[in-house]
């Protein structure tokens, strides 16, 4: 193997270990959201294989917390749905809620404790056509959401996440167009970035306000980004430009209470200066852009020959780089890695990928970044949105037929390195197929 990290880790005690994934990509059949909407129309999901039965994870998920509890995990990122709890404008579905109470339970059973998620990209069908976040005055809606899933479920879990990649939700679905409403608009997507933030602060405040005692935290996405040219100032200025509206509004957000997106004047934000207790950062890849193309999004380092199947470079220092841009924002609070993986159906390289971004986790904590876990995207094979089913990102297959479940090597080796609080080189290789 290449890519055997140089040295073995201990990660300290108390490290935590999980899995994460969302509802739309795994439940299955989540009819009144945006998203399905948006998959019945052709040409919006590659090979046109659409979410349908998903991994079936809304009848399976005691199976799959026992399954992941016995490799040796013992956490579980997942979202609640909101279309499912709330189908009509103003129509609660109790038994949604049950059934959502009953999911949670059944992880602490198990010995899996459950982090939850409230937004992972898909909206109500109603909420959406009224312009979903683009429009500030919307957040009414989801203020008494956010009240009855927090009155709901708040003794099941104590911790919180009103929004995954707010990020990537405004970009893909704003600004590239590839996920619902399809719209390619700067300042639209702007306006999101702008009132995703606020939808943050306010779930913040209706969860602590709920228990104090609760965690609320925010989960972004990095994308470490390169000039094509270091010497081209066109290049320099369009990666700058990324870096503010991707990478470092979150961090401007939590640490001066003051929304900064590129061409704006900053906005300060009552409420929002240390609206977190915990940050979580997800890391895939690293990119370049070039001005000549400055839609496409380059994978950095350049010169690889292999890409993942969602097109993107390997690069795991750029993991150590993220965590150590977040210790250096000074938020003073714990750090996670809430997602890291790779769409591949080379699990060989699931190894390899979850080995040398591991070391790279370990290398951080040594250099004093306070990362207290590790989530791997994801658990079970799901739904890749508009890849659909091309690129597969779990530690565990299943047969499309009954869905049962089957673990591929990674899946023991992570649970392997968690069992042993450790990532040691010689196992690394043991678990290779
Ligand atoms: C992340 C998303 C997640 C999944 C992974 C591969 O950006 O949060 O839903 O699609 O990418």
């Amino acid at each position: 193997m290449t890519g055997l990290p140089p040295s073995d880790t201990e990660f300290p005690a108390g490290f935590l270990w999980g899995t994460a994934s969302s509802s739309h990509q795994a439940e299955g059949n989540n009819v009144d959201n945006d998203w399905w909407e948006w998959e019945q129309q052709p040409g919006h999901i590659l090979q046109g294989r659409r979410s349908g039965a998903c991994n079936d994870f809304w009848n399976r998920y005691d199976d799959d917390f026992a399954l992941l509890a016995g490799l040796g995990l013992n956490q579980y990122r997942l979202s609640i749905e909101w279309s499912r709890i709330e189908p009509e404008e103003g129509s609660v579905d109790a038994g949604a809620l049950d059934h959502y109470r009953r999911m949670l339970e059944a992880a602490h059973r198990r010995g899996i404790t459950p982090w939850v998620n409230l937004h992972h990209f898909t909206l109500p069908r109603w909420f959406a056509a009224k312009g979903g976040f683009l429009r500030q005055e919307n957040l009414v809606d989801w203020h008494r959401h956010v009240e009855r899933v927090a009155r709901a479920l708040m003794p099941l879990t104590g911790h919180w996440h009103p929004i995954n990649e707010a990020n990537a939700y405004a970009a893909g679905s704003y600004l590239v167009g590839e996920m619902p409403p399809g719209i390619r608009d700067l300042g639209g997507c702007l306006d999101v970035l702008r009132n995703t933030t606020l939808m943050y602060r306010d779930a913040y405040q209706i969860l602590k306000s709920a228990d104090p005692k609760t965690r609320v935290g925010t989960i972004h996405a990095f994308v470490p980004i390169y000039p094509a040219d270091p010497e081209s100032e066109d290049d320099r200025l369009l990666a700058q430009s990324f870096d503010v509206l991707f990478n470092d509004l979150p961090l401007r957000a939590l640490r001066d209470g003051l929304i900064v997106l590129p061409g704006r004047e900053p906005e300060a934000v009552a409420g929002l200066q240390g609206a977190a207790d915990f940050f979580g950062a997800n890391y895939y890849a690293s990119s370049i852009l070039d001005h000549r193309r400055p839609s496409q999004l380059l994978p950095y380092p350049p010169g690889q020959t292999r890409l993942t199947q969602v097109g993107n470079g390997v690069y795991p220092e750029g993991l150590r780089r993220v965590l150590q841009r977040v210790r250096d924002a000074g938020l003073g609070i714990p750090l996670y890695v809430t997602e890291n993986g790779i769409g591949t159906d080379d699990d060989r390289w699931r190894i390899e990928y979850l080995a040398q971004h591991l070391h790279q986790v370990g290398l951080a904590i040594a250099d004093g970044c306070d990362v207290r876990g590790y989530f791997h995207w994801t658990s079970v094979d799901n739904f890749e949105w508009s890849r659909g089913w091309t690129a597969p990102f779990g530690l565990i297959g299943f047969d499309p037929q009954t869905f049962a479940r089957r673990p591929k090597p990674s899946a023991h080796f992570l649970g392997g390195v968690a069992r042993q609080n450790a990532l040691r080189r010689s196992d690394v290789e043991n678990y290779l197929p």
